[in-house]
C-alpha cells in the first residue's frame, strides 16, 4: 500500500511517498528559506502562494521519481494543523480534490504527530512505548507514547516554544532567519564563561518556560560591549541553558514514567549540542535514545506519508471535507 504525503504548514513544501512494507518510497522538499530571508521570519501569504507554485510540481516529481502511477496510490495523506491557515489550506485543498480525482481517502494528519513519528522512518527505530521530546518552531511537548495514535501529554512551553526562542534570540543577535542553525554555528566559537538560567528546573513538573531565559539573554546583549566574540559567548551560553534545560526534563520525564527509551524530533532537535547532551544524559540512565536524521527533524512530506499510512492501516481516513486546523493541540489527536 503506497500513500503520498503532503506537508505544506509553514515555510517548506514537501512531498512523499511511503509504503506500508517498504518504507520511504521517494520523497522531495523545497525549502522558502530564501523568500522569507529578506523579511527576518515567514511571510504567511507569501508562504501560501509559493505552497500554490511548487506543491503540483512537487507531486508529480515523486510520482516519476518512484515510477508509480496514480492507480497505486492507497491515500493521501497531508498536514491538517497546527500551521498557517493559508498554507494549511493549500495542501488541505489540493489533498482532496486529488483524492477525489483519484477515488481514494484523504487523511488529515496532525503535524506533530508526524514529527512523533519521524525517527519510525530511520532502519533502526524505537519501540513502544517511549517519551517523546517534541521541540519545534511552534511547539515543545513531552509525551508518553505507548502506540501510534495513544499519547499523553506530560509537559508543554507555557510560552515560547524551544524552537521560536532559538529564533528571536537569534535576532537579537543579528543572525538570518531561520535563526536556529544560525546560532549554533555561531555558538561554537563561544567561550564558556557565561552562565544562564536552566528554567524551571529547580520545582516539580515537566513544563517549560522559556521568556525568562529569553529577557536574560535580551539583559545580558544589552550589558555587553556588542563584539562579534560577546555575541559568540551569549550564543553558546544560551545553546548550553536550551541543551541543559531540555535534558533535565527529559530524565524527569524517564524517571517519572519509568520508560528507558527517549525520542528526540522537531527542527530543534537536529542541534548538535543538544542532541550530544540528550545521549549522554540517557547513558547515565540506561536508556535508549533515538533521533530522526537531521533532515527529518525539520519539516519534511515522508513523517507526514508515514503518519498517513499508519492510519490508513488503522482503517482512519476523513470525509471529502477540507479540513485544516490552525491551532489543534495535540492531545485532541481523537477528535479529528
Ligand atoms: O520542525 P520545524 O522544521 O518546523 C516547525 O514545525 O516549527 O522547526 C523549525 C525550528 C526553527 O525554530 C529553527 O530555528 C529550529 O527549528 N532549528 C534549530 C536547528 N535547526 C532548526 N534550532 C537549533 N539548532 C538547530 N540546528
Ligand atoms: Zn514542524
Amino acid at each position: 500500500m503506497y500513500v503520498l504525503g503532503i506537508e505544506t504548514s509553514c515555510d517548506e513544501t514537501a512531498v512523499a511517498i511511503d509504503h506500508a512494507d517498504r518504507g520511504l518510497i521517494s520523497h522531495t522538499l523545497f525549502s522558502q528559506i530564501a523568500i522569507h530571508n529578506e523579511y527576518g521570519g515567514v511571510v504567511p501569504e507569501l508562504a501560501s502562494r509559493d505552497h500554490v507554485r511548487k506543491l503540483i510540481p512537487l507531486i508529480k516529481q515523486v510520482l516519476s521519481d518512484s515510477g508509480l502511477n496514480p492507480e497505486e496510490i492507497s491515500g493521501i495523506a497531508y498536514t491538517a494543523g497546527p500551521g498557517l491557515m493559508g498554507a494549511l489550506l493549500v495542501g488541505a485543498a489540493t489533498a482532496r480534490s486529488l483524492a477525489w480525482a483519484w477515488n481514494i481517502p484523504a487523511i488529515a494528519v496532525h503535524h506533530m504527530e508526524g514529527h512523533l513519528l519521524a525517527p519510525m522512518l530511520e532502519d533502526n527505530p524505537p519501540s513502544f512505548p517511549f517519551v517523546a521530546l517534541l521541540i519545534s518552531g511552534g511547539h515543545t511537548l513531552l509525551i508518553e507514547v505507548t502506540g501510534i495514535g495513544d499519547y499523553q501529554l506530560l509537559g508543554e512551553s507555557l510560552d515560547d516554544a524551544a524552537g521560536e526562542a532559538f529564533d528571536k534570540t537569534a535576532k537579537l543577535l543579528g543572525l538570518d532567519y531561520p535563526g536556529g542553525p544560525a546560532l549554533a554555528e555561531l555558538a561554537k566559537t563561544g567561550q564558556p564563561h557565561l552562565k544562564f538560567p536552566r528554567p524551571m528546573t529547580d520545582r516539580p513538573g515537566l513544563d517549560f518556560s522559556f521568556s525568562g531565559l529569553k529577557t536574560f539573554t535580551l539583559n545580558a546583549f544589552n550589558n555587553s560591549r556588542q563584539t562579534e566574540q560577546d555575541k559568540a559567548d551569549i550564543a553558546h551560553a544560551f545553546q548550553q541553558a536550551m541543551a541543559e534545560t531540555l535534558s533535565i526534563k527529559c530524565k524527569r520525564a524517564l524517571q517519572q514514567t519509568g520508560l528507558k527509551t527517549l525520542v528526540a524530533a522537531g527542527g530543534v532537535s537536529a542541534n548538535r549540542e543538544i542532541r550530544s547532551q540528550l545521549e549522554q544524559m540517557c547513558a547515565k540512565q540506561q536508556a535508549e535514545i533515538y533521533f530522526p536524521r537531521p533532515e527529518f527533524c525539520t519539516d519534511n512530506g515522508a513523517m507526514i506519508a508515514y503518519v498517513g499510512c499508519q492510519r490508513l492501516l488503522a482503517g482512519q481516513s476523513q470525509d471529502l471535507t477540507i479540513f485544516a486546523r490552525p491551532r489543534w493541540p495535540i492531545d485532541e489527536l481523537l477528535g479529528v
